[in-house]
C-alpha cells in the first residue's frame, strides 16, 4: 500500500485513532442565531467527516468578548453545550473522535460583531485586518469590516480570560468532546501575547519571551488540571505573519513554548503551517529541533499532499497530518486518497463562511454519491 503510515492507527494518549488523517479546524459560521448555538446541520457536517482519525472543530469562542466573526459557535452557555452534544453524539455514533478548538480572538474583533471593544495585550490595532458580519448583503454574503482599536487588558481581564478557557474546556467535556485544542495560532489572543510587535507590556506578561509565553502556559496548565492533560492540545503558527503578526524572535519563542508545553505532558502540539497559501515551507532544522523539544504527538497542517504527509511520518518528524480544505470538500477524503480518486473542489467560495443551508456545506458528495 502506497500510504501505509497515513493509514496506520495512532495511540493519542490512550485514544486509538484509526488513521493519521486529522481534519483541521475550519470556521464555517453556521451556528444558530441568536446565541451562536451549534445545531443539527453542524452535526451532520461533522458526522459526514468521521473518516478522519481525529476531527478538530472550527474555532469556538469561550465568551462573547472572545468572538470576532459573525455566527461562529460558542462554548459558554447551557444552550451551546446542548447544541454541541448533537455534534459529539453524531461523530461518536459514526465511530469518530473529536476535539473542540477553544478560541479568544483578542484584538481581532469589532463592536459590530459583539457590541464590545476588543481587548489585547497592548492597545495596538492590527493593521490591514478585517472581520466579517452578515448585514443582509446579496446571497447572504459576509460583509468585511476593519477591526477596532483594542484596549489593554488589565490583570482582571487576564484572570477572566484564563478562567473562560478553563470553563470552556470543562463545558466541552460536558458536551461530550474527546478533548480540546487551545487556539494559540493565527494572530488571535494567545498569539498576540507571544509576539513582540503586538505585546508591548512591561509586566510579567510581556517584555521578554519568557514572559510572553506566560499566558499560553497558564491557560494550558489550568485547562490540563481541569480536564486532564491527555485531553489537551495546543495549536501554534510559527511562520504565519498575517493579522499583523511580526516578531523577529518568534521562532525562539515558539521553541520555548514547545519546551515548556512538553513539561505539561499535553497530548499534542499542532502546527498551523499555512492558513491558505500564505507561509513558507517549514525548514527541516525547525522540524527536527521541535521534535527534540516536544515529546508527544506533533500534527502538521497546511497544504499537505498525501505524499508529503507520508514522508513526514516516515522521517518521524511528525505523528499526524492535518488536512483542511480537502476534508471540507471531501467528507471521505482518506478513501479518495486510498483509491486515488478525484477530489471535489470548493463549489462556491461564498458558502465557505455563513449560509444556513446544506449548499457548500453538507452537500459535497462521497465517492459512492459521485455522479
Ligand atoms: C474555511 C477555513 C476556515 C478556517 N478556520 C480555522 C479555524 O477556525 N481555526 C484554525 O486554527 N484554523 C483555521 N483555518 C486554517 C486550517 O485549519 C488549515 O490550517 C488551513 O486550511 C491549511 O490547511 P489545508 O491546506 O489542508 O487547507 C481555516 C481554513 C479554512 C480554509
Amino acid at each position: 500500500m502506497k500510504y501505509k503510515r497515513l493509514f496506520s492507527t495512532y495511540g493519542l494518549k490512550g485514544k486509538t485513532l484509526k488513521n493519521r488523517f486529522v481534519m483541521a479546524p475550519m470556521t464555517r459560521s453556521r451556528s444558530s442565531q441568536p446565541g451562536d448555538i451549534p445545531n443539527a446541520l453542524m452535526a451532520e457536517y461533522y458526522g459526514q467527516r468521521t473518516s478522519a482519525g481525529l476531527i478538530i472543530t472550527e474555532a469556538t469562542q469561550i465568551s462573547l468578548q472572545g468572538k470576532g466573526y459573525a455566527k461562529t459557535p460558542g462554548i459558554y452557555t447551557p444552550e451551546q453545550i446542548e447544541g454541541w452534544k448533537l455534534v459529539t453524539n453524531e461523530v461518536h455514533e459514526q465511530g469518530g473522535k473529536i476535539f473542540l478548538q477553544l478560541w479568544h480572538v483578542g484584538r481581532v474583533s469589532s463592536s459590530k460583531v459583539n457590541g464590545l471593544q476588543p481587548i489585547a495585550p497592548s492597545p495596538i490595532t492590527a493593521k490591514e485586518t478585517n472581520v466579517y458580519i452578515f448585514d443582509g448583503a446579496p446571497n447572504g454574503d459576509a460583509t468585511f469590516v476593519p477591526v477596532e482599536d483594542p484596549r489593554e487588558m488589565t490583570y482582571e481581564d487576564i484572570e477572566q480570560v484564563i478562567n473562560e478557557f478553563v470553563e470552556g474546556a470543562k463545558n466541552a467535556i460536558e458536551a461530550g468532546f474527546d478533548g480540546v485544542e487551545i487556539h494559540g495560532a493565527n494572530g488571535y489572543l494567545i498569539d498576540q501575547f507571544l509576539r513582540s510587535n503586538a505585546n508591548k507590556r512591561t509586566d510579567e506578561y510581556g517584555s521578554c519571551k519568557e514572559n510572553r509565553v506566560r499566558l499560553l502556559m497558564e491557560i494550558t496548565q489550568l485547562v490540563s488540571e481541569a480536564i486532564g492533560k491527555e485531553k489537551v492540545g495546543v495549536r501554534l503558527s510559527p511562520f504565519i505573519k498575517f493579522k499583523d503578526m511580526d516578531d523577529p524572535e518568534i521562532l525562539d519563542t515558539i521553541m520555548l513554548s514547545a519546551k515548556k508545553l512538553n513539561t505539561l505532558d499535553i497530548a499534542y502540539l499542532h502546527l498551523c503551517e499555512t492558513d491558505w497559501d500564505d507561509a513558507p515551507e517549514i525548514p527541516l532544522l525547525f522540524r527536527k529541533t521541535l521534535r527534540l523539544r516536544f515529546g508527544n504527538a506533533i500534527i502538521a497542517t497546511g497544504n499537505k499532499t498525501p505524499d508529503e504527509g507520508e514522508l513526514l511520518l516516515k522521517e518521524n518528524l511528525v505523528d499526524l497530518i492535518g488536512f483542511g480544505r480537502n476534508f471540507l470538500t471531501n467528507p471521505d477524503y482518506p478513501q479518495r486518497v486510498e483509491l486515488n480518486a478525484p477530489l471535489n473542489e470548493i463549489s462556491d467560495s461564498h458558502t465557505l463562511f455563513g449560509g444556513g443551508d446544506k449548499r457548500g456545506y453538507t452537500d459535497y458528495p462521497t465517492i459512492k454519491e459521485d455522479k
